[in-house]
């Protein structure tokens, strides 16, 4: 993936577009420009940043449905309620489930001493089951007022893409909810999660559902 950006920003070096990469190939703070290892990482991030985690809070929606008829029932009744049931998907099923930091010095939090150089795990999707927030965290609720997840990260790296998620999530899943009828997973096999522990998402999430009678 590396080799495949390198050529196509050496190509926009070469002859800029009207496009992001050739932005970011001419951005410039205080006469400094991006290296091309930080462009193409970025370009990489971006990608499967705005890809799969979309992908996975759609996945996990349809998961969350099929588990609780009685949320989708009601979302079908009543379709005001479907921007909270997304946001109650991304805190009770956190399509990205934990964050990777290095501490810079020596941190104490709660007692506990992490040295400098430490890899450090946040886990957001424990942070989105914490009791303290939101009461009986293990309950689907798509009325509750889930404001305070941390789905999509906090402080300066949140999420830039959260807005362009919520609005193709409020999108597609309305148009899944009323076009698929009957949707139900299919557990014929148990469902399989991506590996690493970053991603809460599933290879494969097969699905069985009523065709609409065509509309004459
Ligand atoms: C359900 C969908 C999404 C979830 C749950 C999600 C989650 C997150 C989280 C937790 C972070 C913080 C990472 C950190 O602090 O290390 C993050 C950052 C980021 N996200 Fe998303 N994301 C989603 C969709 C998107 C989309 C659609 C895009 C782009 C089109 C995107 C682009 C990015 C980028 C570029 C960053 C890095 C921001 C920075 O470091 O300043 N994300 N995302």
């Amino acid at each position: 993936m590396s080799d495949y950006f390198e050529a196509m920003l050496e190509d926009r070096r070469r002859q800029p577009r009207d496009d992001m990469m050739s932005e970011l190939l001419a951005a410039e703070v205080d006469g400094e420009r991006l290296s091309m290892d930080d462009t193409i990482s970025f370009c990489t991030l971006l990608l499967l940043a705005g890809h799969v985690t979309t992908t996975n809070l759609l996945g996990q929606a349809i998961r969350c449905f099929d588990e609780h008829p009685d949320a989708l029932e009601q979302v079908r009744k009543q379709p005001e309620l479907m921007p909270g049931a997304i946001e109650e998907v991304l805190r009770y099923a956190s399509p990205v489930w934990r964050l990777i930091r290095t501490t810079t010095a020596e941190v104490t939090i709660e007692g506990v001493t992490i040295p400098a150089d430490s890899v450090v795990f946040g886990w957001l999707a424990s942070a989105n089951r914490d009791e303290r927030q939101f009461p009986e965290p293990e309950r689907f609720d798509i009325t509750r007022h889930t404001h305070r997840h941390i789905a999509f990260g906090h402080g300066i790296h949140f999420c830039i893409g959260a807005p362009l998620s919520r609005l193709e999530t409020s999108i597609a899943l309305p148009m899944m909810v009323e076009q698929l009828p009957e949707l139900h997973v299919v557990h014929d096999q148990p469902l399989e999660l991506f590996e690493g522990r970053v991603l809460f998402g599933f290879k494969r999430l097969p699905i069985t559902f009523t065709a609409l009678e065509p509309a004459i």
